[in-house]
């Protein structure tokens, strides 16, 4: 279906459109039974590094659910393999990382990388799907944001209390800004390099930035994300995504972005007055509220609609993923009553 003005991007810019765009993140996943079948057949990692396969895995929610964006396939801890430090996604465990950073010896052992050469994968997956996309839908590119990456490569994997992570930066500040500074220079690049390949806008997934007190955010990881958001191409509208960070909103509003993800733990015309009017916000059903009945899902779009007030540059999301158990139907019964309520 040609999508004329792309809604998504209009809404992005804050212009008016003719309904609420929506897209959801992680709508390529284990929910879906096409992607369960290509990861029977093959590994994660191997899955992320075929564009061909990237590329499809990236256009099937596409074509079944009806959102008005794609997202690419892809993970957000790519860019930490080639640092050397041994990414594994093993089974049921999530994401390890068999030589997590703990020092600035560790730090200054991170290996030097060309972003646009070993990366190129993704690249080649962008230009496959904007191809096949024709500009009907826009595609957006996506990175993690500095500190939810740090994270990972400090602690090694997932983690509950961030203690090595926030160690870290208390007991060596130094090495602490070493890393921030090479990830943020990292993370630019590859998100300019998926400009470039094609991705119309950005998200930055700062997923764990909840875990942070104000003040920490604003000094050991707000400079990081601002720097990213900064040096990304003029003119691509960039999505800034954290959960848990009702309490944050000021400073992440603060980091950059034209538009703000927020979670479902506030009201959105509350986290919308805390951002700000002056940019867009995105979100923020609970991602459990797809497990209700169609029609309770109905109630719960409804309600976000309604505190959106119409205003332009809503975009409409889950507050986080879908899970993996999450039905089908019920995601595209969710997208339907967005785009059927929302109709001006
Ligand atoms: O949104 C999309 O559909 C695009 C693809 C995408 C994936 N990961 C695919 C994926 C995106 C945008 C991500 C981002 C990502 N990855 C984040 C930020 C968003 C968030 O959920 O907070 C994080 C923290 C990661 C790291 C990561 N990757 C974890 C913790 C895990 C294991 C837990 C899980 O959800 O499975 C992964 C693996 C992963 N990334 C899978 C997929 C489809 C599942 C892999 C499998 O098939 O086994």
């Amino acid at each position: 279906m040609t999508k004329p003005n792309h809604p998504f991007l209009a809404a992005c810019r804050r212009e008016q459109t003719s309904f609420t765009p929506v897209w959801l993140m992680r709508q390529a996943g284990r929910y879906m039974e096409e992607y369960r079948k290509l990861r029977a057949q093959y590994g994660f990692l191997e899955l992320c590094k075929r564009p061909d396969l990237a590329a499809e895995i990236t256009l099937t929610p596409v074509q079944k659910l009806g959102v008005d964006a794609a997202i690419l396939f892809a993970d957000i801890l790519l860019i930490l393999e080639p640092l050397g430090v041994g990414l594994e996604y093993s089974k049921g465990d999530g994401p390890v990382i068999h030589h997590p950073v703990r020092s600035g010896k560790d730090v200054d052992a991170l290996k030097e990388f060309n972003v646009e050469s070993e990366l190129s994968f993704v690249y080649d997956a962008v230009k496959q799907v904007t191809k096949t996309l024709e500009n009907k839908v826009p595609l957006i590119g996506f990175a993690g944001a500095p500190f939810t990456l740090a994270s990972y490569l400090i602690e090694g994997g997932s983690s509950r209390n961030y203690l090595h992570t926030k160690r870290l930066y208390y007991t060596a500040p130094e090495a602490w800004k070493r890393l921030m500074e090479r990830l943020a220079k990292i993370v630019a690049q590859y998100l300019n390099c998926q400009i470039a390949a094609g991705a119309q806008a950005v998200q930055l997934f700062d997923s764990w930035a909840g875990c942070l007190t104000p003040m920490d955010y604003q000094q050991f990881v707000l400079p990081y994300t601002k720097s990213v958001i900064v040096a990304i191409a003029p003119g691509v509208p960039v999505i800034n995504f954290s959960t848990g960070t009702a309490g944050l909103l000021k400073h992440i509003r603060a980091a950059g972005g034209d538009v703000i993800g927020l979670d479902w733990r506030i009201n959105l015309d509350e986290g919308w007055a805390s951002v700000g009017d002056d940019v867009g916000v995105q979100g923020n059903l609970d991602p459990v509220v797809l497990f209700a009945s169609p029609k309770e899902i109905r109630n719960r779009v409804a309600d976000i609609l309604r505190q959106a007030g119409g205003k332009p540059g809503h975009i409409f999301n889950l507050g986080h993923g879908v899970l993996p158990e999450t039905p089908v139907d019920h995601v595209i019964a969710m997208v339907d009553a967005v785009h059927e309520l929302s109709a001006r």
